[in-house]
């Protein structure tokens, strides 16, 4: 098959990064003569068919997008096409199969390749897209750092890099009031953005979903840091992560979407006030850590992710999720990590090394 048309969509919630890959992609795909095409936010418009559901990628619509945050395409969380939800006769929401139409649009559109840049969601849809008969190349993306197999995806260094700078702007103020400051951060099921921005950021105290915490243990900190003089307590709390025997702090869920984490940070600042008497606050930095500028170490990765992913279309090794693996990068099977999770491993380095210099995980 000689490759001409091909096609790339990016799926799921926006990444500082996701511009690079359309970028290099792009360009690695015009020098080869073929005809590129970004899927307009997400599968759900080709099920859709309100708008013309493929743009035209020629180097004008990727100029200067290099370092933009967002994704020139758009995106949907809700563009699972075996899932997709739809309002019925009634006014009630249901959940459609329109796998076969998408697979039929991608004939009619005589598209070669897709090139799905995502995360655990998007690698899930696209292994069940190949076995459908969609040959794919994917790209890993989320700013959770979640999906196994890769060292790193892409948008998790600015996402963690944003949280780091939030951090440190409200040390100051924890310190200036003598305040005990909980930020709550993103990660879902993960830990990763929480454990590495808080750690760069020097908080006293990291929770994260792979470590159910107590509030014994958190208010012994405190009272540690009082003894030396320090009146002040920094704590990060990842979304996700669970008082021990207790639950997930879940704000809703929207059909044929994820459900909506939220809340544990004002749960933890409220009940800190109350063990110890002392003034607390919470901030969610929400997203503010999707968005932005990327960072170069991010804008590094999509680059050389996006020329990777044209050169793996260029060979039909299909069905494959480029990932970095030490400083090259290799191609793996998607079906190898579809539907699986990258936590935090707590005998990792890292976790060793928030013990080792006193950082209350709160076990
Ligand atoms: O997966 C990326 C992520 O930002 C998570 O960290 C967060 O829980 C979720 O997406 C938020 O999604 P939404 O933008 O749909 O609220």
């Amino acid at each position: 098959m000689s490759i001409k048309r091909v096609a790339i969509n990016t799926g799921g919630g926006d990444a500082p990064g996701l511009n690079a890959v359309i970028r290099a992609a792009t360009l690695a795909g015009i020098r080869r003569d073929w005809e590129m095409f970004g899927i307009r936010n997400g599968y759900r418009s080709i099920t859709e068919e309100k708008e013309a559901p493929l743009m035209t990628l020629d180097r004008t619509a990727v100029q200067g997008i290099t370092m933009r945050g967002g994704t020139i395409l758009g995106t949907a969380n809700r563009g699972n096409p075996f899932e997709m939800p739809f309002k019925n006769d009634k006014g009630e929401w249901e959940l459609r199969d329109e796998s076969d139409h998408l697979v039929e649009e991608f004939k009619k559109q005589k598209l070669d390749a897709l090139i799905a840049i995502g995360g655990d969601g998007s690698m899930h849809i696209a292994s069940k897209l190949i076995e459908k008969g969609i040959p794919i190349v994917g790209v890993p993306k989320t700013i959770d750092n979640d999906l196994p197999e890769t060292d790193i995806t892409l948008g998790f260094d600015t996402a963690m890099s944003t949280a780091a700078d939030s951090i440190d702007k409200i040390t100051t103020t924890a310190e200036a009031h003598e305040r005990i400051m909980v930020v709550e951060v993103m990660g879902r099921y993960a830990g990763w953005i929480a454990l590495h921005s808080g750690l760069s950021s020097t908080a006293d105290v990291i929770l994260i979903p792979e470590i159910p915490f107590e509030f014994d243990s958190i208010v012994k900190k405190i009272e540690e840091r009082r003894q030396r003089g320090r009146y002040f307590t920094m704590i990060v709390v990842a979304e996700g992560a669970v008082e021990k025997n207790g639950k997930r702090h879940v704000l809703g869920k929207a059909v044929g979407q994820a459900e909506q984490l939220g809340g544990v940070g004002e749960f933890v600042a409220k009940k800190l006030s109350e063990l110890t008497g002392q003034e607390s606050r919470h901030t969610v930095l929400g997203h503010l850590q999707r968005g932005g500028s990327p960072s170069s170490t991010d804008r590094l990765l999509s680059i050389r992710l996006g020329a990777e992913a044209i050169r793996a279309v260029n060979e039909e090794d299909f069905n494959k999720l480029i990932v970095t693996h030490g400083p090259e990068l290799k191609r793996i099977p998607i079906s190898d990590i579809a539907g699986k999770t990258k936590t935090v491993p707590l005998d990792g380095d890292i976790i060793q090394t928030a013990r080792d210099i006193g950082i209350c995980l709160g076990d």
